[in-house]
């Protein structure tokens, strides 16, 4: 039935166990459903990053995840299952995040996955990161539906409705950078160290405006897109007007830069509360994290009486746990022979 978990599919309660390594995080997390209704309860989650071995470089080097996805990913796994007192043969099935993501590190999560499906005989299911990101809301609550879900990550900025769990449909989304690759592009700009978002949020929480305005590029426009490749180009471009940069300048230009991408992202989400009148608005991707972006859209939800959900900050970046969420919410079987990576996925595949 639409809007609920398959209870057929489940039959009693079982563990999942799941993995993640889509982009530079290595994860592995044991969930089950909850005894009663629809949430998702997490027995154990276990997240490894390489985020500090990419700072040198201002973004992430793909072979340098990889690289370091292979090298832990059996221990992170251990350490999961180790958690939470489970063998194997305790374990309904396994399941993985086979895209969107870069293809080095999609292939480490996938062959783990596929070759402990086999050699434990286990059920594989293959899981949608994106959506993944959206139904980590459900780890521990229930959100109503109809809603709209705004994920915001490194990768993807996708304002979507769900009209319940199995129907999604596309309501906007950039058309160009999205919202954390434009915190990631503009923190290097600055000088800042990745990642972009969480750098910037922090020197901007204290910063005293400057008087420099960039661009809110689409604002004001029909429709749900939003862009934000021509706020990272004014910034590079005053940033190089005024060669070095002192702490107050950075710390001043990280603050518009943090006001310039959460508006644009409040503008639209709040269109979509007052044009399709959901009963909830679901935050979810490492963007998700900004206090900034929580605070405004909160404020609005109140204002209209909608309910705002967002997962906790370790569930907001990429995470295991929010694989198993998914896994059980939206289980999709996959072939242990047959399951490929499929790195330009996009929310509704
Ligand atoms: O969802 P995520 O962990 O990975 C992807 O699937 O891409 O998102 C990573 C993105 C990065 O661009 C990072 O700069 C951004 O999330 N991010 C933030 C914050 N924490 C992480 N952006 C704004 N504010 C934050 N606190
Ligand atoms: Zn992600």
């Amino acid at each position: 039935m639409a809007g609920s978990i398959p209870e057929r599919y489940w039959g009693a309660i079982k563990m999942i166990l799941a993995i993640e390594s889509t982009c530079d995080e290595t994860g592995a997390a044991v969930v089950k459903k909850k005894q009663s209704g629809n949430g998702v309860e997490v027995i154990a989650n276990v997240t490894a990053s390489s985020a500090e071995m990419h700072n040198k470089y201002g973004g992430i080097v793909p072979e340098v995840a990889a690289r370091e996805q292979l090298r832990v990913i059996g221990s992170v796994i251990e350490e999961a299952m180790n958690k939470a007192g489970l063998k194997y043969e305790n374990l309904e099935a396994i399941a993985v995040a086979y895209g969107p993501g870069l293809m080095g590190s999609l292939l480490v999560g996938v062959e783990t996955a596929k070759t402990l499906a086999y050699v434990h005989q286990k059920k594989l299911l293959a899981v949608n990161h994106m959506q993944a990101h959206l139904l980590a809301n459900w780890i521990d609550d229930e959100p109503k539906l109809p809603g709209v879900g705004l994920v915001v990550s490194g990768g993807h900025t996708d304002l979507v409705w769900l009209e319940n769990m199995s129907e999604w449909f596309e309501l906007g989304g950039t058309r160009d950078d999205a919202a954390g690759e434009c915190f990631d592009k503009c923190a290097r700009a600055l000088g800042l160290p990745y990642p972009g978002g969480v750098s910037i949020e922090r020197v901007a929480e204290n910063a005293k405006s400057i008087g420099v305005k960039l661009p809110r590029p689409l604002k004001g426009g029909s429709g749900y897109d939003m862009s934000f490749s021509g706020l990272k180009a004014a910034l590079l471009r005053e940033v190089k007007s005024r060669g070095e940069l002192d702490e107050s300048d950075r710390a001043g230009l990280a603050k518009e830069v943090n006001e310039a991408v959460v508006e644009s992202l409040v503008e639209k989400t709040e269109k979509a509360i007052k044009g399709k009148h959901p009963k909830s608005v679901l935050l979810a991707g490492g963007v998700a994290a900004n206090k900034l972006l929580r605070k405004k859209i909160k404020k609005i939800c109140d204002e209209l009486g909608v309910e705002m959900y967002v997962p906790e900050i370790k569930y907001c970046t990429d995470n295991a746990a929010m694989i198993g969420a998914a896994a059980v919410l939206r289980p999709k079987e996959a072939d242990v022979f047959e399951l490929n990576p499929d790195p330009g996925l996009d929310i509704f595949g």
